[in-house]
C-alpha cells in the first residue's frame, strides 16, 4: 500500500525523504513523488514506476536547500499508475499539498460539489479532492482548515499536508491508515506510515490513533483529537529496532536474509517466556485473568494471508494440547459473516503488521460483541496492538520482504507458547510434557541455524530442473497441510508460478487430475503420526508420473524409492515439523523466483501491509 514520509528540521530534505521512501519500498508502489519548501515556493517532482525514476529526474535538486517537506509511493486505486495521478496533489493555487494513503470514499459527491465551486482538477484520484476541499475551507489557520475538510470525509486516511502560508508547520492525520511520528531534539520532526524510515535519526516513536491530527514542527509536535478539537496526550514510545534491522546487510534480498534471520528470531520470541526448567510459560502481556482463562468455551482465530496458515496450524496445536474447539477464519470471510461470538468466546487475531484492515475490522466485530482480543503481532504499538485487550508480540524485528518469513515462523513460535500457557492455566497438561515440548521449541532455533546453509545449497541446484513449470502442487497432511498451502502461496506470490497447496488425502477428491509427468509436486512427508497415510498418497502421484519433490526425516531411505529428488531434514518433535518444514518450502519459492528473474522482494501487485479492505 502507500508509504508516506515527512520531514522538518535542520537536515537537507530531500535525502531524508528519499532514502524513507527506500525504507517504505517493501509495501508496494507503482508511482511517486516528493514536494518541498525552497524560497517560499513549493517544488514538486513526481514520476511513473520504481523510486529510481524519481531519483533521475530529481538531478541536482536532491541536493536542494530545503527543510520541510513530503514524499509518497502510491499503490494505485482511483486512477491508472501515471504520473498525473503520483502524489503530491495540489489545490488550485499550487500553494498547498496533500499525501494521502487510504480511499476517501465520497469523493465523488465531494468532487462534483468543488467543481461547481469552480475548483479545477489535475488527476484521476481520491486523494485531490482533499487538497480543494481544504483550500476551500483555508484562511489563515491550516489545522482549522485540514479539520473542517476531514470532518467532511468518509472512509480512510493518513495524511501529510504543507502549506506555504504556514512554513515550519506539517500537518498530519489519520483515520484507519498508518501513520507514526519520529521525534528528535536536534533532528526535528519525522511522519511516516512505518517505522522504518524513522530509523537512522530516532528511536523515539509516537503511535498516531484514529481521528487524531498533529501540528509538527522541528521542534515540536502537538496532538489534537479530529472529535472533539482538544489536545491529546500521548506517549512517546522507545523501539528497540535500529537501523541496520532495516538494511540487507550483504544479502542479495530482504526475503533471504529474513529467511536466514528465523532462528535469531524464534529465539527472541522464545526467551524470557519459558522457563527450561518447569515448562512454565509466562505471556504477561496477554492480560487476561485466571478466571478469563478458565471460561473460555471457544477460540477464533482470525487472520489474512500467510497469517491464516499460521491460524490453522495453531488450531491442530490448541485443540489438542488446551482442548479449547477452535474456529480459524479468513479476516475478510469473516467480517461479513453472521458471527456466535458472546463474553465466552475468545477472538485471537494474528498479523505481522498489525494494520490489516481486515482483520482489524474483525477483531473489532468481535469485541462488540463481547469476546475478549488477543493479538499475536510481530510491531509494537500498531493499530491492533492498540486496540486488542492483551498482546502476545512475535520478536521477529522489521521484516521488510512482502513475501512473510521469519514473521510467520515467529508467529508459530508465538502460538506454541500460547497453546502451551493455555494447556498450563486450564491444566490441560502435565508438567513433563510442558517441560519437554518447551525445551524442544527452544532447541528448535539452533537445529535451523545449522541446516540452513546446506539446505540453500541443496535446493539452488534442485531447482534447475523445476524454475519454469507453470503450475506447481504442495501437499502435506496434518500439521503439515497449513504448510503446503504457505508454501504454494510462497511460490505463486514471488516467482509467479501457478500454485496449489493441498491436504495430501484430498487429492483423489479432484485434483488428482491434474497430475501428469508435467506437474511438480512438492510432498511434506515428516516421520510423523500420519506418515504411512502420506507415502501412499505419494506413491498415487508416482503411480501417475508426477514430478515429485519430497521433504522428509534424515535416514528415511524409503523416500529415495518414490523419487530422486529428497531433502532431508533433521528430526525434531513432530509437534514443531510446522515450523521446521517451512524452511525448505520457503528457500524453494525464493530460488525458484531469483532463478527467473523475479522481484523478489517487492512482487508484482502486491502490498506489504494491506490496509484498505
Ligand atoms: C505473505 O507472504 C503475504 N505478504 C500476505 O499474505 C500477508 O501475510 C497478509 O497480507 C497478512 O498480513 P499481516 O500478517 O500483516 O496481517
Amino acid at each position: 500500500m502507500c508509504g508516506i514520509v515527512g520531514y522538518v528540521g535542520r537536515r537537507m530534505l530531500v535525502p531524508v525523504v528519499l532514502e524513507g521512501l527506500k525504507r517504505l519500498e517493501y509495501r508496494g508502489y507503482d508511482s511517486a513523488g516528493i514536494v518541498y519548501l525552497q524560497d517560499g515556493a513549493l517544488v514538486k517532482y513526481r514520476s511513473e514506476g520504481k523510486l529510481q525514476n524519481l531519483e533521475n529526474i530529481l538531478g541536482e535538486a536532491i541536493g536542494a536547500p530545503a527543510h520541510i517537506g513530503l514524499g509518497h509511493t502510491r499503490w494505485a486505486t482511483h486512477g491508472a499508475p501515471t504520473t498525473e495521478n503520483a502524489h503530491p496533489h495540489s489545490d488550485c493555487t499550487g500553494e498547498l499539498v496533500v499525501v494521502h494513503n487510504g480511499i476517501i470514499e465520497n469523493y465523488h459527491s465531494l468532487r462534483n460539489e468543488l467543481l461547481e465551486k469552480g475548483h479545477t482538477f489535475a488527476s484521476e484520484t481520491d486523494t485531490e479532492v482533499l487538497a480543494h476541499l481544504i483550500e476551500e475551507y483555508l484562511e489563515d489557520d491550516l489545522r482549522a482548515a485540514v479539520s473542517k475538510a476531514l470532518a467532511r470525509v468518509e472512509g480512510s486516511y493518513a495524511l501529510g499536508v504543507l502549506w506555504t502560508g504556514m512554513p515550519d508547520t506539517l500537518i498530519a492525520a489519520r483515520n484507519h491508515s498508518p501513520l507514526v511520528l519520529g521525534v528528535h531534539d536536534e533532528e526535528g520532526g519525522f511522519m511516516a506510515s512505518d517505522i522504518p524510515p524513522l530509523l537512522p535519526y530516532t528511536d523515539q516513536i509516537v503511535f498516531l490513533d484514529d481521528l487524531e491530527l498533529v501540528v509538527l514542527k522541528g521542534d515540536s509536535h502537538t496532538i489534537y483529537s479530529l472529535v472533539t478539537g482538544d489536545k491529546v496526550e500521548k506517549e512517546v514510545k522507545t523501539i528497540s529496532w535500529n537501523s541496520a534491522m532495516a538494511e540487507k546487510g550483504g544479502f542479495k534480498h530482504f526475503m533471504l536474509k529474513e529467511i536466514y534471520e528465523q532462528p535469531q528470531a524464534i529465539i527472541d520470541t522464545v526467551s524470557g517466556r519459558i522457563n527450561p526448567e518447569t515448562g512454565s510459560v509466562e505471556l504477561p502481556e496477554m492480560n487476561l485473568s485466571d478466571d478469563e482463562l478458565a471460561g473460555i468455551e471457544r477460540i477464533f482465530l482470525v487472520a489474512c494471508g500467510t497469517s491464516w496458515h499460521a491460524a490453522l496450524v495453531a488450531k491442530y496445536w490448541i485443540e489438542r494440547w488446551a482442548k479449547i474447539p477452535v474456529e480459524v477464519d479468513i479476516a475478510s470471510e469473516f467480517r461479513y459473516r453472521k458471527l456466535l461470538i458472546d463474553e465466552k468466546v475468545l477472538t485471537v487475531s494474528i498479523s505481522q503488521s498489525g494494520e490489516t484492515a481486515d482483520t482489524l475490522a474483525g477483531i473489532r466485530l468481535a469485541r462488540d460483541l463481547g469476546s475478549k482480543i488477543v493479538t499475536i503481532c510481530n510491531v509494537v504499538g500498531s493499530t491492533m496492538t492498540r486496540e486488542a485487550h492483551g498482546t502476545v508480540y512475535t520478536h521477529a524485528g522489521p521484516e521488510i520482504g512482502v513475501a512473510s518469513t521469519k514473521a510467520f515462523t515467529s508467529q508459530l513460535a508465538a502460538l506454541f507458547l500460547f497453546t502451551l500457557y493455555l494447556a498450563e492455566k486450564r491444566g490441560r497438561m502435565e508438567a513433563d510434557k510442558r517441560l519437554e515440548l518447551g525445551r524442544e521449541l527452544i532447541n528448535l532455533a539452533a537445529v535451523i541455524d545449522a541446516m540452513l546453509p546446506r539446505l540453500q545449497e541443496e535446493i539452488k541446484k534442485l531447482i534447475e530442473s523445476y524454475y519454469d513449470a507453470r503450475d506447481f502442487l504442495f501437499v502435506g497432511r496434518g500439521l503439515n497441510f497449513p504448510i503446503a498451502l504457505e508454501g504454494a502461496l510462497k511460490l505463486k506470490e514471488i516467482s509467479y508460478i501457478h500454485a496449489e497447496g493441498y491436504a495430501s488425502g484430498e487429492l483423489k477428491h479432484g485434483p488428482i487430475a491434474l497430475i501428469d509427468k508435467d506437474m511438480p509436486v512438492l510432498g511434506l512427508a515428516p516421520k510423523d503420526a500420519v506418515y504411512q497415510k502420506s507415502i501412499s498418497n505419494l506413491e498415487e502421484i508416482k503411480a501417475r508420473q508426477g514430478r515429485l519433490i519430497l521433504i522428509g526425516t534424515e535416514g528415511d531411505e524409503h523416500l529415495k524409492c518414490i523419487t530422486d529428488d529428497v531433502i532431508y531434514l533433521p528430526e525434531v518433535h513432530e509437534e514443531l515439523n510446522p515450523i521446521l518444514y517451512t524452511i525448505p518450502a520457503q528457500l524453494l519459492s525464493y530460488e525458484i523466483a531469483s532463478r527467473r528473474g523475479c522481484d523478489v522482494d517487492q512482487p508484482r501487485n502486491l502490498a506489504k501491509s494491506v490496509t484498505v479492505e
